[in-house]
């Protein structure tokens, strides 16, 4: 009799609705279980009715259930140390240990590590008085970046275009504690100018695999106006990210922070995310994170061909090559339909219709993010509630094949960016 591998993903956006879709069509068909999940990933595993920042439950389960690899999505578990916990009960898992995933649980550290590893990034101050941050500001002059110290869902960061406006973001985030516990310490950034890109590197510890270049749009609206969101949508890849940056992006951001980390005890496995600012050819670094990016995840994989598991398996395992992953040349867009007032207070409950009909497009997937469902129905749940994706022979039938397939759903309220990838239609598209 065939056993069936078991895994557990961990989480319940877009971007585990993805990972369980490219899992669950493994050429050896394991058998999946998402923590929490979606009404996507119910379709293809078994959703478990706990949380992925429950890490008493999460282990429970999967000492009772021994999964052969878990998954671990967003980074509240990785930061709370769910991987040490797997490992501590002889259990893989792909993601970094609680150690290497403050890299995104604490700014002030990821900076300490890029300053002493000599990574490109911008200037900046590290401050637990608002007295100091106010005269660091004054030093560094506007406009500037104000960030929480602390993981604050992506909140944290106030751009200051006057030393008026740093003073009150100071004081919004020391004083006023905007972003709580976060804000007992901040970052003062000295502001970037450019193009931002997303880079995953794959990593076991030791080998490092580069993944596609991918380009997400933070802002609400279309022309990048409006609020800053968890991602509006993405495509991958980012003609942004040229041909001869790729030596200095594998060097000198992953190479040297790795050797950083390790040189203070820390081996890094799973993803290392970093975010990007490129300007006029060169690179400097914005963030780290721990994990995925998400929407960028949803492009990213749909270009991966073949399995993803098998890396997956060696980032933990410690036998990671670049051969494990094999690449569409394709591009890919993802664009997200998210609810009405969306990042602000939007309602639950809407009904979504036209999903299959979407989905059914030639190489176009639809990825739930915060979708549930109800009786026969699948209903909004959460503020991006889908990430349509397609891939295309070039971006522009990418872009049109994403588009066409937005155009059979609806929900009331529904809202979605009408520019995703304009950057790449306007740019020669670079390998990667
Ligand atoms: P972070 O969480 O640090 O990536 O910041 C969120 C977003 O704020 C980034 O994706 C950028 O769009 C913006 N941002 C952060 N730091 C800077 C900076 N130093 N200069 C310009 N924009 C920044
Ligand atoms: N797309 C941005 C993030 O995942 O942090």
């Amino acid at each position: 009799m065939l056993i069936r591998m078991k895994i557990l993903v961990v989480g319940s956006g877009g971007r585990e609705h993805a990972l369980t879709w490219k899992l669950a069509s493994d050429s050896t068909r394991p058998e999946i279980f998402c923590a929490p999940g979606n009404a996507g990933t119910s379709a293809l595993a078994t959703n478990l009715d706990i949380g992925a920042d429950d890490l008493e439950r999460l282990l429970a389960w999967a000492i009772e259930n021994r999964p052969d690899l878990t998954v671990v999505g967003p980074e509240v578990p990785l930061c709370l140390g769910l991987v040490d916990r797997l490992e501590e009960a002889g259990l893989a898992a792909f993601g970094p240990c609680k150690a290497a995933a403050h890299i995104e649980g604490s700014k002030v550290f990821a900076k300490d590590v890029m300053e002493a590893g000599g990574v490109p990034t911008a200037r900046s101050g590290a401050f637990s008085n608002p007295g100091d941050a106010r005269a660091y500001a004054r030093e560094l002059g506007a406009p500037l970046v104000v960030k929480a110290e602390g993981l604050a869902a992506g909140k944290g960061v106030l751009i200051c275009e006057t030393i008026e406006e740093a003073d009150a973001a100071i004081d919004t985030a020391m004083v006023d504690r905007a972003f709580g516990d976060a804000g007992e310490q901040i970052l003062i950034e000295e502001f970037l100018v450019g193009e931002e890109a997303s880079i995953f590197a794959m990593v076991d510890g030791e080998t490092v695999v580069l993944l596609a270049s991918s380009q997400d749009h933070k802002r609400a609206f279309d022309g990048d106006a409006g609020p800053n969101t968890g991602g509006m949508g993405a495509y991958s890849p980012a003609p942004i990210v040229t041909d001869d940056l790729w030596p200095t992006i594998r060097e000198q951001v992953f190479g040297r922070t790795l050797a950083e980390l390790r040189k203070r005890g820390i081996t890094y496995k799973g993803i290392l995310y970093a975010g990007l600012m490129i300007h006029e050819g060169a690179l400097k670094v914005l963030e780290f994170n721990c994990r995925f990016g998400d929407p960028e995840t949803q492009c990213v994989l749909a270009r991966i061909k073949g399995d993803l598991l098998p890396s997956l398996q060696a980032s933990a395992a410690g036998s990671l090559s670049d051969e494990l992953i094999e690449w569409h040349d394709e591009p890919a867009v993802v664009v997200v339909m998210a609810s009405g007032g969306y990042p602000g207070a939007y309602d639950k409950g809407e009904v979504i219709s036209g999903i299959e009909a979407a989905d059914s497009g030639d190489g176009v997937t639809v990825f739930h993010a915060g979708t549930a469902r109800s009786g026969d129905d699948v209903v909004t749940s959460g503020g991006r509630v889908l990430g349509v994706t397609a891939r295309g022979a070039d971006i522009e039938q990418a872009v049109a094949a994403a588009y066409a397939a937005v155009e059979k759903i609806s929900f009331t309220g529904a809202h979605f960016r009408r520019d995703i990838a304009g950057r790449a239609l306007t740019r020669p598209l670079a390998d990667a």
